[in-house]
């Protein structure tokens, strides 16, 4: 993220009078928190541009508190991009050159640590791209997933 998103995200909190809004620059991959500090992550369209989503997934564990929750919405496939079409920004850029294939995606989830991977809607994310960002989605299998998960209140709880 830039600066300028930062300021305009700190501009906004100033306008809306919330007082109980926090802005922390960082990395899904290393992210600025303690160990359990938070209660739940959500994330919108963020993780399929992180090329090391395994790190971004540990991380995100580390952080939540027993019992905490992930929600996030992002952009999965059916077909594996990068197999076919190897590092291209302009995919990247499209938000499905750095996509996953959905079932490595949940995978990625469990092997985290998380409970209760769920996908708990689907969108058509692409609807209204360029039809030929259209078609090339279609051949991926590219849509967006909304997923929710739990890391376990202890470690006796299930
Ligand atoms: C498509 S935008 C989504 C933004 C916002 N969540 C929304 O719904 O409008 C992708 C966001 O992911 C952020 N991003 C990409 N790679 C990241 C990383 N490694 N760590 C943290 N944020 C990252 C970018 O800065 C950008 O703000």
């Amino acid at each position: 993220m830039t600066d300028a998103m930062i300021d305009k995200a700190r501009g906004n909190i100033e306008k809306s009078g919330f007082k109980n809004i926090r802005v922390t620059k960082g990395e899904a991959t290393l992210i600025p928190l303690d160990d359990g500090s938070v209660d739940v992550v959500t994330s919108n369209g963020v993780l399929n541009l992180v090329p090391d989503k395994e790190k971004a997934f540990a991380e995100i564990f580390r952080v939540l508190r027993p019992g905490g929750r992930l929600q996030l919405a992002d952009i999965v496939t059916r077909e594996n991009v990068q197999a076919a079409c190897g590092i291209v920004p302009q995919l990247w850029a499209d938000c499905i050159g750095g996509a996953s294939v959905e079932k490595d995606y949940l995978d990625m989830i469990r092997k985290a640590g998380f409970r209760d991977v769920k996908v708990i809607d689907r969108i058509d994310y692409f609807a209204q791209s360029p039809e030929t960002t259209r078609r090339l989605t279609k051949t991926f299998g590219a849509e967006s997933v909304v997923i929710s998960a739990r890391k376990r209140a202890s470690a006796s709880a299930d």
